[in-house]
């Protein structure tokens, strides 16, 4: 599949369709959290890895607060509204310092586990969508 980062600017936030419940139906909730956890493992080693936590067990929180939203946001249990309350995940990000780049390395990282999945293209590209659209969302810093 081709998986395209769109390129927006600095305070555009595009409208975004969630991603079909059948992302979940056919990944399992085990499967997002194995999607999620290998794209922190590979945060953690990328350009952008001082964002992220670097003690193990703050990654595994990182991991699951995240899993649970996607779970959730692809139809699933409300995991994350019941742990974190409403997910507010633009404010939720403003601590860190994101910028574009950041945000194309953290899709770099999704493309490198999502094409590894064995899902129809029409399911792994809503996922996507979802990801490459949103994603702008949480870009909070001008580029220096
Ligand atoms: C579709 C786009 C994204 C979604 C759905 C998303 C989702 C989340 C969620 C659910 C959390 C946990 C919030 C909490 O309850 O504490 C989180 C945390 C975080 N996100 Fe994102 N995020 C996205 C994009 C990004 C991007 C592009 C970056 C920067 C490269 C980023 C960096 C972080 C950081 C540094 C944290 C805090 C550490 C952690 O808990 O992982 N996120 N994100």
């Amino acid at each position: 599949m081709n998986f395209t980062i769109s390129q927006y600017e600095f305070g555009q936030r595009p409208s975004v369709t969630i991603p079909t419940p059948e992302f979940l139906k056919l990944l399992t909730e085990e499967g997002i959290r194995k999607l999620v956890s290998d794209h922190y493992d590979l945060l953690a080693r990328s350009e952008v890895k001082h964002l992220f936590p670097r003690i193990e067990e703050a990654l595994d929180k990182a991991k699951q607060r995240s899993s649970d939203f996607f779970i959730q946001i692809c139809g699933g249990h409300p995991y994350y509204n019941k742990s974190r309350g409403k997910p507010m995940l633009a404010a939720r990000h403003t601590p860190f310092a994101i910028n574009q780049h950041a945000r194309v390395v953290w899709l770099q990282c999704y493309i490198e586990v999502l094409s590894k999945l064995e899902l129809p293209e029409q399911v792994i590209e809503s996922f996507w969508n979802y990801l490459n659209t949103f994603s702008f969302w949480m870009v909070n810093t001008k580029e220096e």
